[in-house]
Order: C-alpha cells, then structure tokens, then sequence
C-alpha cells in the first residue's frame, strides 16, 4: 500500500534559539528527521539533502514556490512587507543616495566602498568598458530589424570567443577580470545593439563619462553634432540600473547558477540568464507592460481589460502586475513611479496619455477584490516602460536595459556560487508519469 501522504511535524514546544533544530517527516510507518537551518532574518528552511536516501521518495514543487535552491547574503526580500535589501541595505536608500557602480561594488564585494575603493572601482570598470574590435563584424551577421535582446544573448556569449584570458572559473583571478569586463562590457553592447537596430555607426565609450551619461552618449549621439547628457535623465537612469540590479533567486538567476554549476564560463552563464530574462513573464514584462498600455489606450478602456484579466478563461493577465514573492507593493515600483514623473518633467511631458492609463489602471486595480484577494501589485516593470520611451528608447530596448542592470547580480550571485563549499551541479530529479517499461514494436506490428 503505499503512503498518499507524509506528515512533516516541527517542534512548536518553546525550545532555546536556534528554534526549531528539527522537523520529523513520517511517512507511512516511518519518520525520519530533517535538520532545520535558520537565516539571519526571513523563512527558515527544512533541510532535505538526505531525504531520498532516507525515504525513496523526492519532494514535488514545480516553480519552486516554497523551495530554497541555495544559501544566499547577497539579496533579501520580505515579500508580504515589500522590503528589498541588497547586502542588507534598504533599496530606496542605495537609489537615494548613491550611484549604479557603488551598488556593484556592494553587491560583488559584500560591503559598502569607501573612496579610495569605489574611485578605484570606477576606474578599472570604466578601463573595460571597450569592446574587441573584432566585434564589429560579430554584429554584421544581425538582420538590421533582429530584436536586441536576441542580439545581447549572442554577443554575450560571443565575449568567451574574445576574452579567452579570463574564462579558467577556477582562477580568482580570472572571475575577477570576467565579472568587471561583465559590468563594464553590458551597456557598451547593449548600446551597439540598439545603433545597429537603427542603423547608426556605433558609438565608442568614453572613460571620463559617469556610467549612466557614458550609456546614453553610447545609445543617442552621432557624429554629426556634439552631445552631452541630460543630468536629471543620466541620474535617473543611473537610478533605474539600481533598481534593477538583483533580486534573489529569480529565473534568470537561478539559470545563471544553474548554467555556473557545471563549470561553464561566467560569459556563457551570463548569455543564458539574458535569455531567460527576455520572457514576457520575467524581465520581458516592461516591453509587454508599455504595449498593454498603448492596447488600452484611454482610461476609458480599463474596465475592458481589468475584466480579461479576472478572466480564468482568458490568458491576458495585467502585465507589471503580480509577482511570486511581492504579496505587497514592489519597493522597486514605488520609486520606479517617482523616476517616470521626474523624467516626464524634465522632458516637458505635460500628459502623458499612457501615464495617465498606468496611474488610472493601479488605483482602479488596487481597489478591485480580485486583485486584493490575490495580492497583485505593480511590480518594477509597471512603470519603467513609461520613463524608458520618454528618455527615447524603443519598447524592444526596455529588456535590454534590463539586462544589462542585473548583470551585476547575475555576476555576484554566480561568484557566490563558485565560492560556496557546498556548491555541486545542479539536477533536479522528477515525478516520472509516463509509460512503464515496455517491449520495442517493429515497424510492421505499429
Ligand atoms: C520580474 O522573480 C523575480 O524577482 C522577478 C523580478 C526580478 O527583479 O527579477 O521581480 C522581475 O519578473 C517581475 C514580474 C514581471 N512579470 C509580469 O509583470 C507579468 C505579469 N505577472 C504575472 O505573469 C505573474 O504575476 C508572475 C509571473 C509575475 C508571478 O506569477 P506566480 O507567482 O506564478 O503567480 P501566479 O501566476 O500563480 O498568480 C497567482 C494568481 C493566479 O490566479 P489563480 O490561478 O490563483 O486563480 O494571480 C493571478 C493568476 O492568474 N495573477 C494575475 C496576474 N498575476 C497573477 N492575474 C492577472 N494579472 C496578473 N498580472
């Protein structure tokens, strides 16, 4: 007879901290202890390394909604308090008070630069941003109307073809040079990508430009005239990179570690979270997010879609909205939201049609039992769609953007992950539900 069901107790006796050390899971006549490991804040987590050795039997959780894949002190959320922190710091003061590069510096070095390191950090990302010439002719091969991101996934991947002197994963040395060629590398390819689209030349970096201001000269001048960056656009820009630069365990995380842990090289892991990342149902919400804003169009067409999205039998789902651990308003989108109007004023946009629909569609949305009963909010892409075609990029550019913001946490949390003792490949087991073994049936018998 076999069990249909396990029993999983915890202690709830009162017992000296760590609490609880352990939880008994009893199947059928049998039970068998899992160690319980506990964080610094946030879920505890049952350990169950041990458990198909002890059981025969593995857990089931597809999506992996109540499943730690890995021990973790770069990111933390709070998803019921809407809280972000990146090395414990609280995102709204990281996108107050500093900028993009000092957040890189924190998240792949663990701590806060002083001066001294952060000047000396500037200088060696700024010192990398250039690509190998030879790339130019990489971007050749593209159809002209190839969308970015399909672009950013192969070139990407196409630096290991370049940089073949920072691809040994075992040399510290070489995950060091890889990850800052990473950062400093994303946005000179993403703004190649964008001027091969429009068929501009590209655009070299220029190493006494910030960042953000060294993106957009890369993305919008040409050689015809002078330019200079808009300060206020540059420093909200530069904000939106924080915004976006990691997130715990999302999809294209845990395929960047997921790809790491067979020992592929940092380049190749990269290129497989920017594919990851394109999906609609991921980073490729804020291009999906702007287009569902233009479909609606005026506010007086919100209660058409607020209905499809309640809709069990239509796919349509509100995009920006919703997320697996956010059960309360994204930190991201709040600011996010501030970043539109201040772009928005900047550029003279007295109303923007399509801000309106956002601002409208939130309020309507966030007082609609629907949306209350499942916890849905505007995530990070709700409002970044709006501030990115105000700066001047194309819907197709909006993921790209994104991109090249996680690529620091891409790279922090595959360094993490190359560093941790405990780190193995990864393979995921299976509840296997097809046919039993069965005999080979020659052609004649089918
Ligand atoms: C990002 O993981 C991360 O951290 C990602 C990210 C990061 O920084 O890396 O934050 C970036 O990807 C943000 C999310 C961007 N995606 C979108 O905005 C696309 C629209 N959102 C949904 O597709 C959805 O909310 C997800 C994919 C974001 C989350 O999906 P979950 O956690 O698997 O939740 P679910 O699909 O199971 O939804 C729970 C319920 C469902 O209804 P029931 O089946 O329970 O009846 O809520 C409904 C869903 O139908 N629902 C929505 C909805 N999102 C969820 N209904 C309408 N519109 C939506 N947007």
């Amino acid at each position: 007879m076999t069990p249909t069901s396990a029993t999983l107790a915890v202690e709830d006796k009162p017992v000296e901290k760590p609490t609880p050390a352990a939880a008994t899971l009893t199947v059928g006549q049998k039970s068998v202890e899992l160690p319980i490991k506990h964080g610094t804040i946030g879920p505890s987590v049952v350990d169950i390394g041990k458990l198909y050795a002890q059981t025969g039997m593995f857990t089931y959780d597809p999506g992996f909604t109540s499943t730690a894949s890995t021990e973790s002190k770069i990111t933390y959320i709070d998803g019921d308090a809407g809280v972000l922190l990146y090395r414990g710091y609280p995102i709204d003061e990281l996108a107050e008070h500093g900028d993009f590069l000092e957040t890189c510096y924190l998240l792949f070095y663990g701590e806060l630069p002083t001066a001294a390191q952060k000047a000396d950090f500037d200088y060696r990302v700024t010192r990398h941003t250039m690509v190998h010439e030879q790339m130019n002719r990489f971007f050749n091969g593209f159809r002209r109307d190839a969308h970015p991101m399909s672009v950013m996934v192969a070139s990407v991947g196409a630096l290991a073809a370049f940089y073949h002197d920072s691809t040994d994963i075992n040399d510290p040395w070489q995950r060091e040079v890889a990850s800052i060629r990473m950062i400093a590398k994303a946005p000179t390819l993403a703004a190649m990508a964008f001027k091969y689209a429009i068929g501009q030349p590209f655009v070299y970096p220029k190493n006494d430009l910030d960042y953000a201001s060294n993106f957009l000269r890369m993305c919008f001048s040409v050689p015809c005239e002078d330019y200079k960056a808009n300060a206020v656009l540059a420093r909200a820009l530069d904000r939106i990179f924080i915004l976006h630069a990691d997130h715990e365990q999302n999809a294209s995380t845990s395929t960047v570690r997921l790809a790491g842990s067979s020992g592929a090289n940092p380049f190749a892991c990269i290129a497989a979270g920017i594919a990851c990342l394109w999906g609609p149902a991921h980073g490729g919400a804020n291009e999906a997010a702007l287009k569902m804003l233009g479909e609606i169009g005026r506010v007086e067409n919100i209660p058409k879609f607020i209905a499809k999205a309640k809709d069990k039998n239509d796919p349509f789902r509100l995009m920006g909205f919703g997320h697996r651990v956010y059960k309360n308003y994204d930190p991201r989108a709040k600011i996010m939201q501030k970043t539109a109007h201040e772009v928005l004023n900047e550029l003279g946009v007295k109303d923007d049609p399509l801000l309106d629909v956002a601002i409208e569609l939130e309020r309507i949305a966030l007082h609609d039992d629907y949306f209350i009963e499942k916890k849905l909010y505007p995530n990070i892409d709700f409002y970044s769609g709006i501030t990115l075609k105000a700066m001047g990029f194309p819907t197709s550019m909006f993921t790209v953007l994104f991109a090249v913001a996680r690529t620091v946490g891409w790279i922090a949390q595959w360094k993490e992950m190359i560093q941790d003792p405990e780190q193995k490949i990864g393979r995921p087991r299976q509840l296997y539900t097809g046919s039993p073994p069965r005999e080979y049936k020659p052609m004649g018998n089918r």
